[in-house]
């Protein structure tokens, strides 16, 4: 019950004695527009007030009414999800509701990508039709070797597989049909298949390296493996080296509403196909605030050198001449629970594969992170990445393979969140507002009439000094 009439109509329930219309708990944020010493009461549901109540708080009939102002999204849940659950502060991450660490230690990856998707721990039979299924449609079409043929020798791995994942919706157009349940399976089963095989294709494309077909012989993680390393027909993955990258999949695989699942999220809500919106998700990972990350630490660390030179990178870090990568996370306020399980199986890798320097630095520099005030002071702690990187390197994954690596496993987590968001009825396309800050009402001036310098000025027209590669 809104204080005014027009509160009302604008759908706040009312609450007379202060408590919620269930007359349950009194949930409800009491708000004062000073500006016209007019009263208001939102309802409180599951710790947040709907902004949309927040429209009918006016200074007058034609004010559009109040927003909420969230640059980042750093207070603003977009919709509701039973799928990931996380506490930050004390470093807890569950998916469907059973910890990360059981997952790590007991399932597989493509289990709990099942999970993920379908909201429960397969049975036998089921897991057996999943694993089946998935691995029957690992092969990609013959054309998306043209399409990566296409790419020069040094083309970066994840904007080759930006490009593919968004040809699969060319090569499946019924895909569009977002309603068809058998659809919405196939385009599950198609992108957690194909994936690998993309992500080991764009790798043997900047190798030179003729491409190898998918194995259905092997596990998911080992096939992976056998696409980027078969050179003869005998390959055979390291079972360690297969089951350390199947953890590192299943620590992979979801992470509620970060950037590349907003991205899926809110391209999905144009109604496109998944294979776009699964692009989108793509993209957005391949930042290095995001899935780049792990790339940025291995050259960080190379960077560094020598165990001598932390000191003064530290300084330089807290100089805020540039960041400590790996280092500090939205949510996390604490460490990274997917950091922990992956620093355990850094040296299980590292037996399988033989010692690397980079690890002796990447442990001092933790050490001496943790111990500084800068960084307690401001819960920076080691994420996911600090140490991932590390163990595709042993594995000898190419610095640049390492945020596709990322994606392979993401890919579940992307596809149950689209799901989910096609399921809810309380979303529509996403369409944030905005505080426009520009001119307005000006005319326009012929271009004879304008007075300006001849340099075309501002930062987005600075022109390269260097001769830039290509066209
Ligand atoms: N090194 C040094 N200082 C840092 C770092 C870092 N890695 N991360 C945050 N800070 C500082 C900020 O400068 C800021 O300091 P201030 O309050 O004195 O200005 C404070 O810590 C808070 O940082 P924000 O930037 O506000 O934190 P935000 O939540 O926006 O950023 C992010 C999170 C992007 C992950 C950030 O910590 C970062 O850039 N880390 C390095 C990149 C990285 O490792 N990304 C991977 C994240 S995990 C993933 O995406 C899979």
């Amino acid at each position: 019950m809104a204080t005014d009439q027009k509160a009302e109509e604008a759908g706040a329930k009312a609450a007379t004695d202060g408590k919620a219309a269930d007359g349950k708990g009194g949930d409800t944020l009491s708000i004062t527009d000073n500006r016209t010493g007019q009263s208001y009461e939102v309802e409180i549901t599951d710790g947040t007030i709907r902004t949309m109540d927040l429209r009918q708080i006016k200074v007058d009939e034609d004010d559009f009414g109040l927003m909420g102002y969230d640059p980042a999204f750093t207070n603003t849940a977009s919709c509701r999800s039973a799928i990931t659950y996380i506490d930050g502060e004390a470093g807890v991450l569950e998916h469907r509701g059973i910890p990360i660490e059981q997952l790590c230690e007991r399932s597989t990856y493509l289990e709990v990508a099942y999970l993920l998707i379908f909201g429960e721990l397969p049975t036998k039979a089921q897991l057996e039709r999943w694993v089946y299924d998935v691995t029957h449609h690992t092969f990609v079409h013959e054309d998306i070797k043209t399409l990566n043929e296409a790419f020069r020798h040094d083309a970066h791995p994840m904007g080759m597989l930006l490009s593919s994942v968004g040809a699969l919706s060319t090569f499946y157009p019924t895909a569009k049909d977002t309603q068809d349940p058998e659809e919405r399976y196939m385009a599950a089963i198609r992108l957690i298949a194909k994936m690998p095989t993309l992500a080991a294709f764009a790798y043997r494309h900047s190798m030179g390296y003729p491409y190898v077909y998918p194995d259905n012989e092997l596990t998911y993680s080992e096939n992976f493996l056998s696409m980027l390393f078969k050179m003869e027909n005998s390959y055979q993955p390291d079972p360690r080296l297969a089951k350390a990258l199947d953890i590192l999949f299943i620590l992979h695989a979801d992470h509620e509403q970060n950037c590349s699942t907003n991205a899926v999220r809110s391209v999905g809500s144009s109604d496109v196909d998944p294979y776009s919106a699964v692009a989108a998700g793509v993209a957005a990972l391949y930042g290095p605030l995001h899935g780049g990350a792990n790339e940025a630490v291995l050259r960080m660390l190379r960077r560094i050198e020598t165990t001598d030179n932390i000191p003064d990178f530290l300084e330089g870090v807290k100089n805020r001449e540039e960041k400590l990568m790996g280092f500090g996370h939205r949510v996390y306020k604490n460490y990274d629970p997917r950091a922990r399980i992956i620093k355990k199986h850094v040296d299980e890798v590292l037996e399988a594969t033989g010692d690397n320097p980079l690890l002796d630095i990447a442990t001092e520099l933790e050490k001496r992170a943790l111990d500084d005030d800068f960084f307690t002071e401001r819960k920076l702690y080691p994420n996911v990445d600090f140490y991932s990187g590390l163990i595709y390197e042993a594995l000898r994954i190419p610095t640049d393979m390492f945020t596709v690596i990322f994606a392979i496993p993401r890919t579940a987590g992307w596809i149950a969140q689209w799901l989910e968001l096609k399921d809810d009825s309380e979303q529509k396309i996403a369409r944030p507002r905005q505080i426009y800050t520009g001119e307005r009402d000006r005319d326009y001036v012929a271009v004879d009439d304008r007075d300006g310098p001849e340099k075309i000025t501002g930062p987005p027209a600075k022109r390269p000094k260097l001769i830039r590669r290509g066209a």
